[in-house]
């Protein structure tokens, strides 16, 4: 097999790979279909290597995707395992990270194609088997998300903007498009957030009633990408206006993913976001419908009438899934990739400076002298919460307390500082000389922008300001609360639980991109 900078990847979201890297997958795509429709040659395509085996390990019902995978791994004369999840060891609650080791053992390179309700799976996957292949010295697998609950389907985005840069004649100028359905529960649409990126003016109209509308966090993100976004409620409203996309993309109800209270209004929602035959005056000439279907028989978004019109763009954007997917495992089986020159994608590093250490002025500190016991020698944890409201800074004192296990001699209280009258928070803990490295960094977490000075002899010895770092992770007081992701307590997978910050101080799951406020990633 030829080690190329594909093999042993990891396509979670679609952001797993650069923008130079799906633009060379398009091109390579064009390339097959090409070849294929006008009767050419697609040898330079194939793996061809019975030492690979891809495995295609679908824990929730799947037609296209599961299909289009099968009819491409045949093309390439790989070993084709096709997992039966209906008698395997999950239903004995067997962990994801033994199957998957397992199965990486039986080939001497392995492609895991995985669906699965819950979301997160082949983040977690990447992390788990990166440490059996290092241990056994394997090669690293490549894993692809083949859908996971309502959160991403980066093979499906794949095949969307192929389908999207051919209607384009493959310009990557511009692009308006239209986002109609469930966008709060669809993950194809989730995906578009930074699917679309390839194109280098984005307009998105996004139309749902409320209760469906896009997360704020894909919102939010498509709006740090530059997209212009508009918001309607309906396709009604939509088409009262000017500016109607000639590119529809319609996602289904996802009624599997709804609570009881939305799937009682399902024929509500259905009414604002479903294509009507009144509606067909309304739209552009040119105009182009997509789904990533299957169309819910019952609930359709797009009526049966389209299917023998010139709307109907979704024929062909699922048979573009067979060829992007043959070319996906071709990049990562190590067949594609050698005359690619473009950027890579980067790892994110993180920074570790959130500890830093400060001058100590050489004088006592009158305000420390708090409490039973003054500080003589000890530590005190200074500007707790300063500048919030008094209920919260004892929150944070308590959970200081309770988090660093300070069960020992020491006092606190909750005071308004001398300099600008804002109240903060003072622990002090006498004759506890110093704080290991974990103990700094839960501190950083639970109190950002607080002080930690080392006092001997009444003087500040060492003075430490904190800041909130940039990920928190595998401490046990903090967990995901998005009860389908892989690393929540309640599937005992015993993923790592990692949060990293976002610039407007959200906390967002490694696994299932789930926002948080600071104070929901506690479990105190
Ligand atoms: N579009 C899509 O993912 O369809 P399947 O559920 O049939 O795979």
């Amino acid at each position: 097999m030829n080690d190329t900078k594909f093999t042993g990847r990891c396509l979670s979201v679609i952001n797993d790979l650069s923008l130079d890297e799906q633009m060379y997958l398009y091109r390579k795509t064009k390339e097959l279909k090409d070849a294929t429709i006008n009767g050419k040659k697609t040898d330079q395509f194939i793996v061809n290597d019975k030492n690979i085996g891809a495995y295609l390990v679908f824990l929730e019902s799947s037609t296209r995707t599961k299909e289009s995978f099968v009819n491409a791994i045949k093309f390439h004369n790989i070993k084709t395992n096709i997992f039966d999840a209906a008698h395997s060891s999950f239903n004995k609650k067997e962990s994801y990270s033994d199957t998957f080791k397992m199965l990486t053992t039986y080939s001497k390179y392995s492609i895991f194609i995985v669906r699965s309700k819950l979301e997160g799976v082949t983040r977690w996957l990447k992390y788990s088997l990166s440490q059996l292949s290092e241990r056994l010295d394997l090669p690293m697998p490549a894993i692809i998300n083949a859908g996971d609950g309502k959160h991403e389907h980066p093979t499906q985005e794949i095949l969307d903007e192929y389908t999207f840069l051919e209607k384009n004649n493959f310009n990557n100028n511009e692009i308006h498009i239209a986002l109609i359905g469930d966008l709060n529960h669809g993950r194809t649409v989730h995906s578009k957030t930074d699917g679309l990126k390839i194109f280098k003016n984005v307009k998105v109209d996004l139309i749902a009633p409320s209760k469906l509308a896009m997360p704020e966090y894909y919102k939010n993100k498509m709006k740090q990408n530059g997209f212009d976004i508009t918001e309607y409620d309906s396709i009604e409203k939509y088409l009262a206006q000017k500016k109607v996309a000639k590119l529809w993309y319609f996602t289904r109800l996802q009624l599997e993913r709804m609570g009881e209270d939305d799937l009682k209004n399902a024929s509500v929602f259905a009414k604002s976001i479903s294509f009507r035959n009144e509606f067909f005056d309304k739209i552009p000439e040119g105009t182009k419908f997509y789904h990533p279907l299957p169309r819910n028989r019952e609930y359709p978004t797009i009526p049966f009438s389209t299917d023998n019109t010139t709307l109907n763009g979704y024929d062909e954007q699922a048979m573009n899934g067979y060829y992007t997917r043959t070319v996906l495992i071709s990049m990562f089986g190590g067949q594609l990739g050698k005359d690619f020159n473009g950027n890579h994608n980067k790892t994110i590093k993180h920074s570790s400076d959130f500890i830093e250490e400060v001058s100590a002025i050489n004088k006592t500190k009158p305000e420390y002298k708090i409490g039973t016991k003054p500080v003589i020698d000890g530590i005190v944890i200074d500007h707790i919460g300063k500048g919030e409201n008094i209920e919260t800074i004892w929150e944070q004192i308590h959970n200081i307390r309770k988090i660093l296990n300070l069960n020992i001699v020491s006092s606190h209280g909750v005071y308004k500082s001398h300099k600008d009258g804002k109240f903060k928070g003072v622990l002090s803990l006498p004759d506890l000389m110093q704080f290991k490295e974990l103990q700094m960094k839960k501190l950083a977490a639970i109190a950002p922008e607080s002080t930690l000075n080392i006092i001997k002899n009444s003087v500040v010895q060492n003075k430490f300001r904190i800041h909130m770092p940039p990920r928190i992770y595998d401490f046990q007081e903090i967990s995901c609360k998005n009860p389908n992701c892989i690393s929540h307590p309640n599937h005992h997978e015993k993923a790592l639980t990692e949060f990293h910050k976002t610039s407007d101080n959200k906390f967002i799951c490694k696994y299932c991109d789930k926002v948080h406020t600071f104070k929901e990633i506690w479990n105190i």
